[in-house]
């Protein structure tokens, strides 16, 4: 008896060419050639766990499969939703120290609402840490009008998001005081987790929502986390995305972009304020 290991399904370069096209129509995520083993490797796994004999084969089901699941499945399989809680602290730093004692002040004595949006949240860590760096900074919160609003491409990613439910070994970013105040313990086969309290969870909005479309927001948001997914997109898919966000912040509201992005090279009307942050 022998056995061989699975050969890795083979992508054309004819393939390769049309996922790419499809997934750039469609979230406007940038597959450069380099990407191909990328795009082999993950969907490949999809393609051989299902009834498929080759990309040409997926390709056309993708197409043809008017329920759409599909292709959040492909998406799903090329994306990257690598994130954790109080990811570049600078940020969290920066809106404790200047972004929310000015919001706080001024709007003390006019409406007490506070908007904020984590565009491209991913399973939620990261809307999670706005809303408590949010309640950790302003005196009786309950006084507030707080939200949160949450969005992403990627309903597997916002389910997990939407559950609040982490593994324990996630939370070493927080510190112990902060993880009792906004955390539950599971118990049992839960004993490794940890669940986000109501207060917070209740805070936060979830919604499916693709950059690449336009984004009518409920309200004008006082600041907008959109970080690490741009570098997904080409020039023209980001120019379009930083004047979109523009028309949706209030004025002198804030745009973080990612620590390795920036607006350079970008025709945008921002103020640049320091490396990653942007005022209207
Ligand atoms: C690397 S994660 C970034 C998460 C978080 N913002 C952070 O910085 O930790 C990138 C996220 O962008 C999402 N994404 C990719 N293309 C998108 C699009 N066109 N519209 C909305 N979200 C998108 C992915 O699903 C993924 O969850």
């Amino acid at each position: 008896m022998s056995f061989v290991t699975f050969s890795p399904l083979d992508i054309t370069d004819t393939e390769f060419l049309q996922i790419r096209r499809l997934v750039y129509d469609l979230c406007g995520i940038n597959l450069t050639d380099g990407k191909k083993e990328l795009v082999k490797t993950r969907l490949g796994k999809r393609i051989r766990n299902g009834p498929f004999k080759s990309f040409q084969d997926y390709y056309q089901y993708v197409l043809s499969d008017e329920s759409g699941q599909e292709l959040v499945h492909m998406l799903d399989s090329i994306t990257t939703n690598y994130t954790f809680f109080f990811r570049e602290q600078g940020h969290f730093d920066y809106l404790r120290q200047n972004v929310l004692p000015e919001l706080i002040r001024k709007r003390k004595m006019t409406e007490r609402k506070l908007r904020f949006w984590s565009a491209a949240c991913s399973s939620g860590e990261e809307p999670y840490s706005i809303a408590i760096t949010i309640l950790e900074s302003i005196e009786q919160p309950y006084l507030w009008d707080i939200s949160v609003l949450a969005t992403d491409i990627s309903t597997k990613v916002l389910k997990v998001a939407e559950t609040g439910i982490y593994p324990a070994s996630r939370l070493q970013n927080l510190t112990d005081s902060l993880t009792k105040k906004y955390f539950l313990k599971g118990e049992g086969a839960w004993k490794d987790y940890m669940k986000v309290k109501d207060e917070l969870r209740k805070l936060v909005q979830f919604r499916r929502a693709n950059l690449i479309e336009p984004f009518d927001p409920p309200q004008p948001f006082d600041c907008i986390f959109c970080r690490n997914v741009m570098i997904y997109f080409d020039k023209k898919t980001q120019r379009e995305l930083i004047h979109r966000l523009y028309e949706c912040l209030n004025e002198g509201g804030i745009l973080l972009v990612g620590h390795s992005e920036s607006l350079i090279g970008i025709e945008h009307p921002f103020k640049y304020v320091r490396p990653s942050v942007y005022r209207k």
